[in-house]
């Protein structure tokens, strides 16, 4: 285990996601995590992060001076590594030159961090602070142009500071030093893999749940899927599945979750399909303004859960298929700022009986997620689904929602969807699907007239779906897809690609 201690800084989660690609487990702790329990972890090293403040400041974040004494190896980066310089009797000053973005960094190779790495390579800095005199017995072994120290070692004590960032992909070599300091300076054997993650949360989920009942909501999206199936293999029929089918899923999509999940499934747990169709169209009929329809249905998702709920009875546990990029854009699983409010998280579902809440994917990222849902033997098309939002197809049908609607969106977006995989193009493009305009407009179709609606494509590629470009699908599959849109969903006579970026359009259409 290396305990990564948050200071604050915006890289922090891609510390410990590096450590982990180096086959070593991690977990992030605050700062303000007391020494005692640290200890009680017996980590085989610590990283301390970067973080916003200035260490000589009154009532800067700091850890406890014993930390650099227990012996374990500890790696400060940027924030890090000038407070290990602080606390141990070296100055930290303001900068004259702050220094930001890529810079030309020489390292001296025989520091046992620097081993296999070119003497002269590129770093990604950002400090306002620098490193003004080390601490005693350490030693400089790197240096940029602005940055006297950009890394010191006292290997004596195991004491390694960084004032750039190895963690950020525009440090070339950063990978390999941190895998020298975990793997190599911390001595962690690199066993642990996606199947020790599996094993490791079952035992924990056991010793937690005991004999206890446990809920989850299950959508069929990959984080609640994942989540699931780890409980069932932890709890077996302890847990129970809630499936809310609201009739604006994907095509098939409730009868293929059902298949995965239900009695003909290959998992040990209790599954409920509650097939709520009509109720959603009902409550969406006459509405079209987005907000309200978003929370027409939000609403109507919490109503029929809570019913399913209440026929169960109270639980010990509810499970959540919390990620920790959701954890770290709301604000409320580290030290850093609130970047977004997300939906993911937050609200504590108030009407559920239930004790405590489980979140057994709370430390990974998205692919890591992907790779235990593979560990586990989730099927492909579950573990590699694309995003998809909560509301459904009713943010993808502008206007009002109706049942011949979503009818119409669900086909155009099957052809859609097969067009894209049969072009060899679902794994490329980040998200892709159909949306229904409530355009409708003169065609002609076998000489006869027709007022139809239009169908619009959309395919999309992103990093982090804040912002997005329009895919430049070839011609000749749009054509294709065009066709048989038109041909075989009845109602629509149009289809139109959508080449807006985000901003200033959004990924869905509502
Ligand atoms: P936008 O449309 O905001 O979408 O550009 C960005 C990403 O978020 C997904 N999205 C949602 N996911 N509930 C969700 O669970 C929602 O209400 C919601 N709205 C958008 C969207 O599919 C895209 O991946």
């Amino acid at each position: 285990l290396v305990i990564v201690i948050d200071f604050g800084g915006q890289y922090n989660q891609l510390v410990a996601r590096r450590v982990r690609e180096c086959n070593v487990y991690c977990e992030i702790y605050s700062y303000r995590t007391e020494l005692e329990k640290i200890k009680a972890m017996n980590p085989r090293g610590i990283i301390l992060t970067g973080g916003p403040s200035s260490c000589y400041e009154e009532g800067a974040a700091s850890c406890s001076p014993e930390l650099f004494d227990l012996g374990i190896p500890v790696l400060g980066l940027c924030y890090g590594a000038q407070l290990m310089m602080h606390t141990l009797g070296g100055e930290v000053a303001r900068a004259a030159m702050q220094e930001y973005g890529k810079t030309e960094v020489d390292v001296d190779t025989t520091s046992e961090l620097f081993a296999d790495v070119a003497p002269h390579t590129i770093c990604w800095m950002s400090h306002f602070d620098y490193i003004a005199r080390m601490a005693p017995d350490f030693r400089r072994v790197a240096v940029t142009a602005n940055c006297p120290v950009a890394a010191a070692e006292c290997p004596e004590r195991k004491l390694y500071a960084i004032q750039f960032h190895p963690e950020v992909l525009h440090t070339a070599e950063g990978s390999k030093m941190l895998y020298n300091f975990v793997r190599n300076i911390c001595g962690c054997g690199g066993d642990w893999r996606m199947d020790a993650f599996v094993e490791e949360s079952v035992r924990a989920i056991r010793t937690k749940v005991g004999d206890g009942k446990v809920l989850c909501a299950l959508s069929g999206g990959v984080d609640s899927s994942v989540a699931a199936v780890l409980l069932s293999r932890a709890v077996g029929r302890q847990l129970t599945c809630v499936f809310v089918d609201h009739g604006l899923l994907r095509k098939n999509e409730g009868d293929e979750v059902e298949a995965v999940f239900g009695p003909e499934g290959e998992y040990d747990l209790n599954f409920i399909r509650v097939n709520a169709q009509e109720r959603f169209y009902d409550k969406l009929a006459g509405v079209s303004e987005p907000e309200k329809k978003r929370k027409i249905i939000g609403e109507e998702f919490i109503r029929v859960f809570e019913e399913e709920a209440e026929k169960i009875g109270a639980v010990d546990f509810l499970v959540q298929g919390t990620i920790y990029p959701d954890v770290v854009e709301s604000g409320l699983g580290g030290e850093s700022a609130v970047i977004k409010s997300h939906h993911n998280v937050g609200g504590l579902p108030d009407y559920v009986d239930f004790k405590e809440i489980i979140e057994p994917l709370k430390s990974l990222f998205k692919d890591e997620v992907r790779k235990v849902g593979l560990e586990l033997g989730i099927p492909e098309h579950l573990v590699f689904r694309q995003p998809f939002p909560g509301p459904g197809l009713g943010v993808r049908i502008v206007g009002e929602v109706t049942a011949e609607k979503v009818k119409m969106v669900q086909d155009a977006d099957a052809i859609y969807r097969e067009e894209i995989a049969e072009a060899g193009l679902d794994r490329e493009l980040n998200q892709y699907f159909a949306a229904l305009t409530n355009m409708r407009s003169v065609g002609v179709m076998g000489d006869e007239r027709t007022y139809d609606y239009a169908v619009a494509l959309r395919a999309v590629n992103t990093v982090d779906f804040m912002t997005a470009e329009a895919a430049e699908i070839p011609w000749d599959v749009l054509k294709k897809v065009m066709s048989r849109i038109i041909n075989e969903v009845n109602g629509v006579n149009r289809v139109l690609y959508d080449v807006s970026s985000k901003p200033p359009g959004t990924i869905e259409f509502e």
